[in-house]
């Protein structure tokens, strides 16, 4: 049994990450100032946790939070490639500001290992596929930029300071609990709801973009095993978390489209700024060195995405034919 803090755990890949360790029986204390998070995400397990609701802006109650923790993961952040494109500042300072400020706390409480979200946006639209960790990054947007100088922050502390830093970098999480209704929704959760609402979602540009969509119980297992990988081959280094698998946004559209039972085509729109066109990545060296395997499809990730989905807005679904 460990002492464990997650920043953003209310949000959504932070309370899969809670609600896992409570379930092992592990401490957890979790930071959010549920901008992004959601309280009900945490209600199960209400009573089994420590709950701050501290902003990563505010260094001193983030360095407050990390004493007597052993192991942090960092989610907390403001995700979102175009609210970072519309609102630069607000996660340059989340994004950035935020994770030095987890870094420096990690470092003064001696936490023994800091696990953190990364982003597959580092890698941008260079030539090559699939990604591979020794690529060097091309950032295209504000976003990308924020992630991956969180990576190079993790890199020095554990290079200059010792500190144990490993980055995951995630390629297009989906599943339970992703909010569906923001502007700035990933485009799983968004086209989910939707369709069960009868409604027809937009594909921006000609949908024949691909991602690498990876089910949130990966992330899960990838950041549980982040904690125990020797320290000799995983401490400084940045691995791919995804499942090695390229999926058309046209051909997500459709499977999804199938499994709800909705029969409209989308609406083709504009490109979004900043977006990389094509994602795909090569696990092999977190494969090798956390022993990561991607043990939910892409499939079996979007059935049960969709049938959380279905219970958690039962009442909305109409219009599906
Ligand atoms: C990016 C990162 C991902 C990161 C995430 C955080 C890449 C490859 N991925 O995801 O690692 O975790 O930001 O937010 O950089 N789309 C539509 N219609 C919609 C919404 C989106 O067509 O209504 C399209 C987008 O234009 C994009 C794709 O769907 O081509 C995926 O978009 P989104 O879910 O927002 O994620 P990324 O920006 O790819």
């Amino acid at each position: 049994m460990a002492n464990y803090l997650i920043t953003g755990g209310a949000g959504f890949i932070g309370s899969h990450l809670v609600h896992a360790l409570v379930a092992r029986g592990d401490q957890v204390r979790v930071l959010d100032n549920f901008e992004t998070g959601l309280r009900k995400n945490l209600d199960p397990v209400r009573d089994r946790i420590e709950l701050r609701e501290v902003d990563l802006a505010d260094a001193a109650a983030v360095q407050q939070a990390c004493q007597g923790i052993d192991y942090i993961f960092h989610e907390g952040a403001l995700p979102s490639v175009p609210r970072s494109v519309k609102e630069p500042r607000p996660s340059h300072e989340i994004n950035i500001g935020g994770t030095f400020n987890v870094l420096e706390g990690a470092r003064l409480a001696k936490v023994k290992r800091v696990v953190y979200a990364a982003s597959s946006s580092a890698y941008g639209n260079q030539p090559g596929f699939p990604r591979v960790e020794t690529m060097s990054p091309q950032p295209l947007s504000p976003y990308a930029v924020q992630k991956l100088t969180g990576e190079y922050y993790m890199q020095a502390y554990w290079r200059v300071y010792g500190l144990e830093t490993v980055c995951l970098r995630y390629f297009n999480i989906f599943g339970a609990r992703q909010v569906p209704d923001s502007p700035y929704s990933g485009v799983m959760a968004r086209f989910t709801l939707m369709m069960m609402r009868g409604d027809r979602p937009a594909i921006f540009g000609d949908g024949e973009q691909g991602r690498d969509f990876t089910h949130v119980d990966n992330v899960v297992r990838a950041n549980l095993l982040a904690i125990e990988a020797p320290r000799e081959k995983a401490a400084g280094q940045v691995f791919n978390i995804a499942c090695g698998q390229r999926h058309t946004l046209n051909e997500t559209y459709a499977l999804l489209a199938t499994f709800i039972g909705f029969q409209h085509p989308p609406i083709y729109g504009p490109e979004r700024e900043g977006d990389v066109r094509d994602s795909l990545a090569d696990i092999t060296a977190a494969s090798e060195v956390l022993g990561y395997v991607p043990e939910v499809g892409f499939e079996e990730g979007l059935r049960r995405t969709v049938a959380w989905y279905r219970e958690e807005f039962a009442g909305q679904e109409k219009g599906t034919q």
